[in-house]
């Protein structure tokens, strides 16, 4: 069996994925695309999202599966040396693209790594494709791509209406990015995935991404909520995710194309949502939807006020601006995205946010929304080789000969040395 070629397997979704990969398919193997400067870094990030689910040791296991490709999704060629590039075209049997700029508030990070970064996806996977064949492309998107929306029940299949505005630039640009891949990849097996809003583990209380766990503690502080207690929030769990995008990636032959991994018609309200995640002794906020426009204003305010200040309270309260402003039209359009088919496809289903929402606020807010990492500890059994030697793949290195660009298998099958990136020369 090949590798899987994934990328944004070091953010929190991809932790998840790579978690239940690792864990339900032994044999997989697995080629990593990372922005760190060196192996080392490579590790720290990855550990950084996979200590969520995995001890020092299982990590370690994990590891030995692992090839880093030091490279940038917004680079030609994905940043990564032409030979070595060959030689992950080779090894390469299915590709899972995850990575994303979340930034909803800058054009400029979307379009670099949504629309830049998804085309050279797609022309790796053309060069896969036409080395020996690629036995899935699966691409990470989101259920945004639907655009502006008011009390609906999205279809995967008529969720895309090009005659629809978008929320913002995140959603637009992984608008086209399903598209990209669509028109520049018309015969290869591709799947798509859209999860909703993403928010907890229902398993536990730890979540390493906080900007929606923030906005919704903000919300679940106010003793007055400026909403319809009955609209419903497409809350969806992160486990139930990555379950779902492994597992379908893995799947032999799929029913589907697109996958909607969403709570769909069994999202609960926003009133089931507060009775069930205010803290106990706390009143349970009361809704009045007619405060809605007057609250949308104060937004606006907080957005504006100086973010880069030396008055702690204006900060905090500019900073929650920002992120209640990119998530309040997500909160309130009362929309829905059907997920029948996901749920068909792989006995897989969502568990309701109302049962596992306490337990975030409470951590989250104890950990005053900062994980609390652990560094990497030092491996203490020695492992076998691992099944690939680690890479390196320094970006900027058109001054290296091809010798010294590949790392050399380590000896003991240890973690080599990598040579850092030959200096940049000064622009003119
Ligand atoms: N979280 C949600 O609520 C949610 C909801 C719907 C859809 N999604 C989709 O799920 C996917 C993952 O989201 P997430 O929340 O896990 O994001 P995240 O935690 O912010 O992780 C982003 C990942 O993308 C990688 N990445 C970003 N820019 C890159 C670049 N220029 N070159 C190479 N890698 C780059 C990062 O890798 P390095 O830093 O190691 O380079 C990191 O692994 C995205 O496609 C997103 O659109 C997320």
């Amino acid at each position: 069996m090949g590798n899987i070629f994934i990328t944004g397997a070091t953010g929190y979704l991809g932790s998840y994925v790579l978690d239940h990969l690792s864990r339900h398919h032994p044999d997989a193997r697995f080629t990593i695309l990372t922005r760190a400067k060196d192996i080392p870094e490579a590790e720290e990030k990855l550990w950084r999202g996979l200590q969520l689910h995995q001890t020092a040791e299982e990590f370690w296991e994990t590891l030995g599966r692992v090839t880093f490709a030091l490279g940038d999704l917004t680079a030609p060629g994905l940043g990564l040396d032409e030979d070595v590039t060959k030689e992950i075209v080779q090894d390469t049997e299915s590709i899972l693209h995850i990575a994303a700029s979340l930034n909803r508030k800058s054009e400029k990070a979307c379009l670099n790594a949504n629309l830049r970064g998804s085309l050279h996806v797609a022309q790796f996977a053309r060069a896969v494709e036409a080395t020996h064949g690629l036995r899935r492309l699966t691409q990470v998107s989101t259920v945004a791509v639907a655009g502006k929306r008011h009390q609906e029940v999205v279809e995967e299949d008529t969720s895309i209406d090009w005659n629809r505005s978008d929320y913002d630039p995140y959603a637009r640009t992984k608008k086209y990015a399903e598209y990209l891949f669509q028109e520049l990849l018309p015969n290869t097996p591709r799947l798509v995935l859209r999860p909703s809003i993403v928010m907890g583990d229902s398993r536990h209380e730890r979540t390493s991404q906080f900007d929606m766990v923030r906005a919704f503690c903000a919300l679940a502080d106010l003793p007055v909520l400026p909403m319809d207690p009955n609209l419903h929030l497409d809350i969806v769990n992160a486990d139930f995710v990555g379950a779902a995008i492994a597992t379908l990636h893995q799947k032999a032959t799929l029913q589907h194309t697109i996958y909607h991994l969403s709570s769909g018609t069994a999202s609960p309200t926003a009133g089931q949502v507060a009775q069930s995640t205010t803290p106990k002794g706390k009143r349970v906020p009361t809704f009045l939807p007619s405060l809605e426009p007057s609250f949308r204003m104060a937004i606006n305010g907080m957005n504006s006020l100086p973010a880069r200040t030396s008055q702690k309270q204006i900060r905090n309260l500019a900073h929650m601006g920002a992120l209640l402003k990119v998530f309040w039209p997500y909160v309130t359009f009362d929309t829905v995205f059907n997920n029948q088919r996901v749920i068909q496809e792989t006995n897989l289903a969502p568990t309701s946010f109302t049962s596992y929402g306490r337990a975030l606020y409470q951590f989250a807010t104890k950990q005053g929304f900062k994980y609390p990492y652990a560094p990497l500890p030092e491996r203490r059994v020695h492992l076998k080789k691992p099944a690939h030697p680690f890479r390196a793949i320094p970006k900027n290195d058109v001054e290296r000969t091809g010798a010294e660009r590949k790392s050399p298998t380590p000896p003991n099958g240890s973690t080599p040395k990598v040579r850092r990136p030959a200096p940049q020369r000064p622009q003119p």
